[in-house]
């Protein structure tokens, strides 16, 4: 009986006291293009380290085994490029992410023999595009009466994922559902997507319209401006020409 205790004791210590990963570093989020470094932290405990492997979604794309000669060793993963020059045995740099470097990414430790413990960690990376550009405005440019439902829309740049769009009128962002059309993302060449939003707010005069296009805390926008002429009475000969002048809307274009 005492022996079981013991045993048990020193395996519970023996556990407790074997290698660990402290910690995995993997980026949130990044950009298409840019590079990542991923970093596995571990703590042997006294072990020796027999390897390091890296994962992403289950699939094995670099190893470090210090035994080896070179110790380094890179799988092609499609959306992996491992940079072996700066990686290391806790650091895997990957060079120009594309949109299918996002993934689980997970490092698995083990020690030498007689041992042989492993333990891992994991973490889930995001890659990005922002838009480039502004989001577009359609519609705006071609006349209104006062009152009249708006029929404009605002498309962002080519994202992913899709940008959330906002309107906003005046500086006021637009919550009144009924105003606003939502057309969803479109699928675009490169696995890239434009998001549309309609607007069918009735036509004031003096309204500043703008669309914001965001994705996380990234944001793009585009403002125009409309005015009409609110002198709605005439009479007359000259009242057709004065119609004419009253429902033309300027339009101003201000990119941000
Ligand atoms: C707004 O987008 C929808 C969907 O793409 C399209 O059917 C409609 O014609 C567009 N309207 C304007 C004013 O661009």
């Amino acid at each position: 009986m005492k022996f079981i205790v013991i045993y048990f004791l020193f395996a519970y210590i023996k556990v407790t006291i074997c290698l660990r990963v402290v910690g995995i570093s993997v980026p949130t989020f990044k950009q298409r293009g840019e590079p990542a470094i991923l970093t596995c932290d571990y703590d042997l405990e006294g072990g020796r380290l027999y390897s390091v492997k890296w994962y992403r979604d289950n699939e094995e794309f670099y190893r470090y085994m210090p035994r080896l000669r070179p110790p380094q060793h890179a799988h092609r993963l499609d959306g992996v490029k491992v940079d072996l020059e700066k990686s290391s045995a806790r650091h895997a740099h990957l060079r120009e992410l594309t949109l299918r470097s996002r993934g689980l990414y997970r490092c698995e430790v083990s020690e030498e023999a007689p041992s042989f413990h492993s333990a891992q960690a994991e973490a889930f990376m995001e890659v990005y595009y922002f838009p480039r550009d502004s989001p577009i405005i359609t519609g705006h440019d071609r006349r209104y009466k006062i009152d009249e439902p708006l029929d404009v829309n605002c498309s962002s740049a080519r994202a992913f994922p899709a940008p959330d769009l906002y309107w906003h009128i005046n500086g006021q962002k637009i919550t009144e559902r009924s105003w606003l059309i939502a057309y969803g993302a479109k699928p675009v060449p490169q696995g890239l997507l434009v998001s549309t939003l309609g607007l069918k707010a009735p036509a004031k005069p003096r309204m500043k319209l703008r669309c914001v296009a965001t994705i996380g805390t990234h944001k793009r926008e585009r403002t125009v401006l409309i005015e009409t002429n609110s002198a709605s009475y005439y009479s007359g000969v000259g009242g057709s020409l004065l119609t004419f002048i009253s429902i033309n809307i300027f339009v101003r274009d201000k990119i941000s």
